[in-house]
């Protein structure tokens, strides 16, 4: 799917499949592609009917090719049968525009400080700009997607965090019912991370919360965390300490140990929630890689960081369908 551009490019486009022999039929790379299309075909059969909470963050979504390679990916797990649900982010978004209206954003644990104005800002990016381009790009490839925000039809409703955070929420509780009707119908629902609280005031929620709340209203088999690292590192200043694999025990020690800073903080509380409460795995990938969804998904080679709920609990190896 990613080798060089040649003759059969066509084919990949649409387009006439070129004449056996050649580079065709017959060739060392036709013969490639038949084995990755095997290599994919255990992981089709167990994931038919899966559902798999996608996170995807504002920082892998800055580069519009990147934002396609995901619609991309998320309409190819559809149509192999599986139940795709897409939560962003939108953090840089947020903050471009809270730059161009004279306001500096502030951060505390990796958590917005989020006044009256900001909480109006942040639901007129997320759900007004971010959510409309990843559901026109998914839309692409058919009526597949449908937008929402937590807001719709009671999906989340929130609370306030922290007094000192202002309109930051956490999530008291999700009503999966608007999904569940969605996903019935095959569509691909793509979530705005603002929620209301019983007055219907909006609460900005921090997206890796939401996906991983959501994953576990849904009983997700998987939630997968696109960031802007390789996955979590032992050491965040060196991109090759990446940890493949580690289950919640683990990872809560290095919680414990104060071993995150930032944006990992909640993505990994996500994490660490989602597996105790029936989430088979939880996935940190790097989404400036292109398709890495499909490479995870699809594919023998382990990418990222998998987190299980313990040694008992998860399959033998990394990539094993
Ligand atoms: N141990 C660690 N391993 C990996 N990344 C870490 C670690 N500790 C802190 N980080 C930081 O966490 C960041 C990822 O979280 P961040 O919230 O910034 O992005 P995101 O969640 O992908 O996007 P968004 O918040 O916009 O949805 C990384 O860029 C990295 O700087
Ligand atoms: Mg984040």
């Amino acid at each position: 799917m990613t080798g060089p551009v040649t003759d059969t490019a066509a084919t990949e486009t649409g387009g006439t499949p070129p004449a056996p022999g050649a580079a065709g039929v017959g060739s060392a790379e036709a013969a490639q592609r038949v084995a990755v299309l095997l290599e994919a075909l255990p992981y089709i059969h167990r994931f038919r009917d899966a559902v798999v909470v996608v996170k995807y963050g504002g920082n892998a979504m800055v580069d519009p090719a990147l934002g396609r390679a995901v619609a991309d990916d998320v309409a190819l797990l559809r149509a192999v049968g599986m139940r795709p649900v897409v939560v962003h982010g939108g953090g840089p978004q947020i903050s471009e525009l809270m730059a161009r209206l004279g306001k500096q954003p502030e951060f505390r644990d990796g958590l917005r400080v989020t006044d009256a104005e900001t909480v109006e800002i942040a639901r007129m990016v997320l759900v007004g700009k971010v959510n409309r381009e990843i559901v026109s790009a998914v839309n692409v490839h058919g009526p597949l997607a449908v937008g929402l925000s937590g807001e719709d039809a009671g999906l989340i409703l929130a609370g306030a965090r922290h007094p000192d955070l202002g309109y930051v929420g956490d999530v008291r509780s999700v009503n999966p019912s608007i999904l569940e009707k969605l996903l019935a119908e095959r569509l691909v629902p793509v979530v705005s991370t603002i929620g209301s609280d019983p007055t219907g005031q909006p609460y900005n929620i921090n997206a890796d919360t939401v996906a991983g709340a959501i994953a576990e209203a849904l009983g997700a088999e998987k939630v997968l965390f696109l960031t802007d690292v390789p996955g979590l590192l032992a050491d965040v200043d060196d991109p090759s300490s990446l940890i493949s694999r580690i289950d919640a025990d683990e990872l809560q020690a290095m919680v414990d140990e104060g071993r995150l800073a930032g944006g990992m903080i909640p993505k990994v509380a996500a994490a660490l929630h989602a597996v105790r409460h029936g989430v088979a795995s939880a996935h940190l990938l790097d989404g400036r890689v292109p398709h890495v969804l499909l490479l995870e998904l699809f594919s023998d080679e382990g990418v990222g960081t998998m987190i299980t709920a313990g040694a008992a609990g998860g399959p033998a190896g990394e990539g094993s369908p």
